[in-house]
């Protein structure tokens, strides 16, 4: 489990203190100047991140994994998942993700929030085994999956609450070993801090959105503002429970936002796409890999090993799904 160092928390410290004062001046300019804005923003980011547009904070669980051996393994298992289409649910990117963070963490305990046809739960009971506890918490009951074991836990139907509104110091008396998959489309920077709440500590989002896409304040939205610039500018939006509620943010908001994301988060990896293909949002591949990070491999390279059946449009459900360690 990571421990958070007298040095990091210094760092962290000096690095939200330069948040705070470059919202003040980005604020003060765009009063002043209100047609620089966010164009400004481009030139005075340097002093939030570096100029890179990718969000990248700490270590990745599964650097030590060995990921071709992975990826061959997950394939076979992928394979003969139930129900075979999952519309509206985890892809072949993200369920590899997935699988990834749970091999290298082994939780003892997984929550899932939003399951939708219970793909998610399935593909995450392959890679944990049958020894973790599972808790699973949507409105209606899974479409194709339901988890059999005794200790899992559904709150669905009659029973279903909020992520928010559960005991879960009752449920999940050891928050340490356990790990939280949000796909239920809530504001990513909301579910952060009701996780934290709680005392979770870790955490993957599924629908982690660019600016001006989706339907939540994703963390991809919060973690580098960078990346506002370099898709066109987007403006400022907090848009809640798939996108219901929605509005705009003024500069000074978005910025108190992006410093609450910051004193939150100790970790922030981005699970790659595994393979290069186009992009969801259609923009160019130099834009494209500007804000996210490389492929794991190589399409043809993917292609060519025995018995792994791809779809070249996974890449297009690709959502820069992350696992974050949250500070508590
Ligand atoms: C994208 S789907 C989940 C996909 C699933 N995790 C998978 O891996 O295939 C989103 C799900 O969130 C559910 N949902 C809506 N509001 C929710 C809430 N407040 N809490 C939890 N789930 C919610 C929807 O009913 C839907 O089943």
């Amino acid at each position: 489990m990571a421990t958070t160092s007298a040095n990091e928390k210094n760092e962290h410290r000096v690095f939200s203190q330069k948040i705070l004062s470059a919202a003040d001046d980005v604020q003060r300019l765009s009063e002043t100047r209100k047609d620089a804005f966010p164009l400004f923003l481009d030139k005075h980011m340097p002093l939030i991140q570096d100029r890179q547009l990718k969000c990248s904070i700490g270590m990745a669980p599964w650097v030590n994994l060995n990921i071709l051996e992975e990826l061959k393994s997950f394939s076979r298992v992928f394979a003969m998942r139930p129900g075979r289409f999952n519309v509206g649910g985890t892809g072949f990117f993200h369920a590899f993700g997935l699988w990834c963070v749970i091999r290298s963490k082994k939780p003892s305990t997984i929550i899932e929030s939003g399951i939708h046809n219970g793909l998610g739960t399935w593909i995450m009971r392959q890679a944990a085994g049958n020894h973790t506890k599972f808790i699973l918490v949507s409105p209606s009951a899974p479409g194709i999956y339901k988890d059999e074991s005794r200790t899992t836990q559904y709150f669905t139907g009659n029973k279903f609450r909020d992520f928010n509104d559960l005991p879960w110091n009752l449920l999940v008396p050891d928050k340490n070993d356990s790990l939280i998959f949000f796909d239920d489309h809530q504001a990513g920077i909301r579910r952060i801090k009701e996780a934290r709440k709680f005392g979770f500590k870790f955490v993957m989002f599924d629908d982690n959105y660019i600016p001006g896409h989706g339907d939540n304040l994703s963390a991809k939205k919060l973690c580098n503002p960078n990346i506002y610039s370099s898709l066109n500018n987007p403006v400022f939006t907090y848009q809640d429970d798939f996108g219901k509620k929605s509005r705009r943010l003024s500069n000074n908001d978005y910025f108190v936002l992006v410093q609450d994301f910051r004193d939150s988060v100790h970790t922030y990896a981005e699970f790659p796409p595994v393979w290069n293909g186009p992009n969801r949002i259609g923009v160019t591949n130099e834009i494209w890999s500007s804000i996210g990070q490389p492929a794991l491999f190589n399409f043809k390279a993917v292609h060519s090993f025995a018995g792994i059946q791809i779809d070249v449009s996974e890449s297009l459900q690709y959502t820069h799904f992350v696992y974050m360690e949250l500070f508590v």
